[in-house]
């Protein structure tokens, strides 16, 4: 059984009545669907509810604001059909998934550490690893409510291997039971690949990447298929971390890291006297005074925190005009 989608003044699509979300099921479906985080934190699902019945999974979800919630308005991955219904939404080529997302059972093989506070976790499926290098997957740690959202930092295979760098937040329910709640051999059900920031092999340019936290994941990920895809082309990594045992990108690229034009990692809260004789600071800041004549001739891709985000932002689109199509990241707030 499913229910049917009508986009107003369009087409429209089935969403199978066992689908968990109508963002998913148009995703599935092919259809362009306007969307980020996929988890409720960005509020880019925005969609109006004409008629048929809409069940919301959580009211609360910071992607909507006061003024949204007064309007009407609905999140695409906090919804899911009951009925046939009419919706609007303005869809588009752009966000159109170049590898459909596909809900698989994955089993925990390992759990690597990479510094004091985060692991790499691999799993395996049964079916091949779809996806392109920078796309997230989304899955429930066991024991807690919602989804999540975590980059893969390997390769596509054809193994069915899927890895995920993930860091203990402090008072963080989800990443503590990926910790402590799930042991190897465990099952997972995951559900992917989503996200727009993924590796763009056609574009001619010099690749820049820069990884705050545990967005070294997507950024690994990326910088492997940019030395896959074309060994002599010129890759410029940053890696920001508060001192140097937060450090991980060396340890995770292994061999592939002689691939990387320039590695740079900056450290903002590293001691003084520590012997650290690299650059200080944040790392956006570092990109600026890096990267300032080659900005144009680069594509840029970044995952980190929200004021990390933020800056490169301001910096690329505002400073430095950069055209959109070359900036590729995913806000998840
Ligand atoms: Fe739905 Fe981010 S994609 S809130």
């Amino acid at each position: 059984m499913s229910h049917r989608i009508t986009l107003e003044g369009g087409d429209g699509f089935d969403v199978s009545a066992g689908e968990d979300t109508l963002l998913r099921g148009a995703l599935r479906a092919g259809v362009g669907f306007p969307y980020d985080c996929s988890v409720g934190g960005c509020g880019s699902c925005r969609f109006d509810l004409v008629s048929g019945e809409m069940e919301s999974l959580w009211d609360g979800a910071p992607g909507l604001s006061e003024r949204d919630r007064r309007r009407g308005k609905r999140l695409a991955c906090q919804s899911r059909p009951l009925s046939d219904c009419t919706i609007k939404v303005r869809t588009g080529e752009e966000y159109r998934p170049p590898v459909p997302p596909v809900p698989m059972t994955a089993v925990l093989v390992a759990r690597r550490p990479v510094t004091a506070s985060m692991a790499e976790f691999i799993l395996k499926t049964a079916e091949p690893a779809h996806f392109i290098a920078g796309q997230y997957a989304v899955f429930r740690p066991p024991g807690t409510d919602g989804t999540r959202a975590y980059s893969m930092s390997n390769l596509p295979n054809g193994e069915g291997e899927w890895r995920f760098v993930i860091r203990r937040v402090p008072g963080g329910r989800g990443s503590n039971a990926m910790f402590d709640a799930l042991a190897i051999g465990d099952t997972l059900d995951i559900d992917g690949p989503y996200g727009h920031a993924h590796f763009r092999a056609e574009a001619p340019r010099d690749v820049v990447c820069i990884a705050g936290g545990s967005g070294i994941g997507p950024v690994v990920s990326v910088a492997r298929a940019a030395v896959a895809a074309s060994p002599g082309r010129r890759l410029f990594v940053f890696e920001g971390a508060r001192t140097r045992e937060d450090l991980c990108f060396p340890a995770l690229m292994g061999t592939a890291q002689d691939g990387v034009t320039v590695y740079t990692p900056v450290l903002s809260a590293e001691a003084d006297g520590s012997g650290w004789d690299g650059v200080r600071g944040f790392v956006h800041e570092e990109v600026e005074r890096a990267v300032g004549p080659r900005a144009e001739e680069s594509e840029f891709y970044f995952a980190g925190p929200p004021p990390m985000t933020e800056a490169l932002q301001k910096l690329l689109v505002v400073k430095w005009t950069v055209p959109i199509a070359r900036i590729h990241f995913d806000r998840f707030f």
